[in-house]
């Protein structure tokens, strides 16, 4: 009841209580429905780059994956025509690509949804992150756009903290009926305690009060990020989120996460997050991570100056 309530206000996504589930988070839920949608050859098409929990849950889960192309908007929809005949299911990240930042345009959304109804296959639409917005206007949720289809995955790993373990599937009620029955069977709901605080948040007010407040910290770290480092390669993903992508020749994103190890300053390299062997080689395989969300301002500080140093050397001809 309070996150449909919750959904409705924030997100513009209508919701009964009998369509939420609430989970022990994004890998959680999406585990529960893939395990009960499974067939024998059945194919889900995961963006790659794309979120590496995602396409291990599916594997777990004895699907097959199949790595769909993404660019800076998203997912490549006019490519999944030749995804295999056995798709029955597809994940996106269309609020906010992870981990290239794209916003998935509404003509695309569209796209995939007769692409998927052509398919008579399920759309994953993983909302991580869907909080923090930084100027930009709010797209319909895929959720809202064809609730029959699709399974709206919701966590608060990026509000109150992964360590959480908790989270909201939103789907039509009998599929949620279904996935009920399935997981009380093995007892395998997130601990009462848990879900009670997360009612005691959400009622008291303090649920927004803490989005709020870390909506207000996060712009401005977008900002100076973009200030610090937008001169040195494309940033993309700034208008939303925790993180940034900077595209970089692979030589210099290799160079510069080296020298930030040696300086204590962890960032991935954007390769980490690509599976096939034709997104390692492509554009969007080469470049930095950099989370600017979970240290310290002085921290951040620290971090994008050493970032700084090591692209001005790196970059100079
Ligand atoms: C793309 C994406 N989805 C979901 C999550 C959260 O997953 P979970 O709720 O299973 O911790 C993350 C966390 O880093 C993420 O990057």
């Amino acid at each position: 009841m309070a996150v449909a309530e919750l959904l409705g206000r924030t997100r513009g996504l209508t919701c009964a209580p009998e369509e939420v589930l609430i989970t022990a988070g994004t890998t959680h839920g999406m585990t529960l429905a893939l395990q009960h949608l499974w067939a024998p050859g059945a194919t889900v098409a995961i963006e790659d780059p794309g979120y590496r929990a995602a396409a291990a849950a599916a594997e777990r889960c004895g699907w097959a994956v199949w790595d769909a192309p993404v660019d800076d908007r998203g997912l490549r929809v006019d490519r999944l025509g030749v995804a295999p005949t056995s798709t029955r299911a597809y994940y996106v990240t269309a609020s906010h690509q992870h981990p290239l930042g794209g916003l998935l345009p509404v003509p695309r959304r569209l796209e995939l949804l007769t692409e998927a109804t052509r398919r008579d296959a399920v759309v994953f639409e993983d909302d991580y992150d869907s909080e923090f917005r930084y100027d930009v206007a709010p797209l319909p949720a895929l959720a809202q756009l064809d609730p029959a289809r699709v399974i709206y995955l919701g966590t608060v790993a990026k509000t109150l903290g992964a360590g959480m373990r908790l989270g909201w599937l939103v789907a039509p009620a009998q599929l949620i009926a279904d996935l009920a029955e399935r997981r009380r069977r093995v007892h395998d709901h997130p601990p009462w305690p848990l879900q009670r605080a997360l009612l005691c948040l959400l009622r008291d007010g303090e649920w927004d009060r803490v989005v709020r407040q870390a909506k207000r910290r996060y712009r401005h770290r977008a900002t100076q990020v973009q200030e610090r480092l937008g001169a040195y390669g494309r940033l993309l993903g700034l208008e939303a989120g925790m993180h940034a992508t900077l595209l970089l020749p692979t030589k210099v994103a290799a160079a510069v996460a080296a020298d930030a190890a040696a300086a204590g300053v962890d960032v991935p390299l954007l390769a980490g997050h690509a599976r096939s062997a034709e997104v390692q080689a492509g554009p969007y395989a080469s470049g930095l991570v950099i989370g600017y969300a979970r240290v310290s301002d002085a921290d951040l500080h620290r971090g994008l100056g050493v970032l700084e140093s090591s692209l001005a050397r790196r970059t100079a001809n």
